[in-house]
């Protein structure tokens, strides 16, 4: 079975000649590469294989709201996915579910696929896998809620699964607890959203090392990278492991 490798730079790198020369590191089929907006024109003008996308979209289409950039704005610049729900957009910039609603909605509308990112911070998961579980369906219901509100139509939903915990902490998630979490994030995908071929990827301190224990696992379609992303020599030993 064909796995993803999703590579999510967050603000990397510094400069347009880094960002190309990562993306000719990257450009492999199967693989998606969610670059800096500024970078995306000339990154998908030298990308031949792997797909594009943008770390965050703004719900609105047009107006008074400076600096945001829209789902059609990033599409027309050679976006076809875009994150939603970044842990780092919740926390740092204070997303919330009916933000991040909205943002599916508008990304659904202009034509982009969607990588929603969910997860649950270390206070929950320290309770337990029940309580991580209820954590995750509850902000799956609200992050979604507007596709079925609005009744739309959605083909390429993939969800990645993201303990904040493990978020460039270097501690993952154990595979085998990830890989149950995305059959339990399957079951709620396929009964809200009628998407019985939702695609879910484990995120969190994914490396060259341990990219094989995730990718092994059946119920895991692929692997949301950060930090190992932009590092050159840890990219290409990560990259060997592309489908
Ligand atoms: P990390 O980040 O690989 O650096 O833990 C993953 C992510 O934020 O998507």
């Amino acid at each position: 079975m064909v796995k993803i490798i999703a590579l999510n730079w967050k603000l990397n790198p510094g400069t347009r000649k880094e960002a190309l020369a990562l993306a000719r590191l990257s450009d492999e089929r199967n693989v998606m590469l969610f670059v800096p907006s500024v970078f995306l024109r000339d990154v998908a003008g030298s990308v031949k294989r792997a797909a594009l996308g943008v770390q965050n979209i703004f719900w609105e289409t047009h107006g008074a709201f400076t600096g945001e950039i829209s789902a059609s704005m990033a599409k027309s610049a050679g976006a076809a996915w875009t994150l939603v729900g970044h842990s780092e957009r919740r926390k740092y910039f204070g997303e919330t579910d009916e933000e991040v609603a909205k943002k599916i909605r508008a990304g659904i509308r202009a034509g982009l696929k969607i990588v929603l990112c969910v997860g649950e911070p270390w206070s929950v998961r320290k309770k337990g896998i029940a309580s991580a579980r209820s954590f995750v369906k509850n902000q799956l219901e609200k992050d979604l809620s507007d596709i079925k509100n609005f009744k739309l139509k959605i083909k390429n939903l993939v969800v990645a699964y993201e303990p904040v915990w493990a978020i460039g902490t270097g501690k993952s998630d154990a595979p085998e607890e990830s890989a149950v979490m995305a059959l339990f994030i399957k079951e709620i995908l396929n009964a809200k959203c009628q998407t019985p071929n939702a695609k879910v990827l484990y995120g969190g301190s994914v490396n060259s090392k341990n990219i094989a224990d995730f990718l092994n696992l059946k119920g895991i379609d692929g692997v949301l990278i950060g930090g190992a992303s932009v590092k050159r020599e840890e990219l290409k030993r990560t990259l060997r492991h592309v489908s």
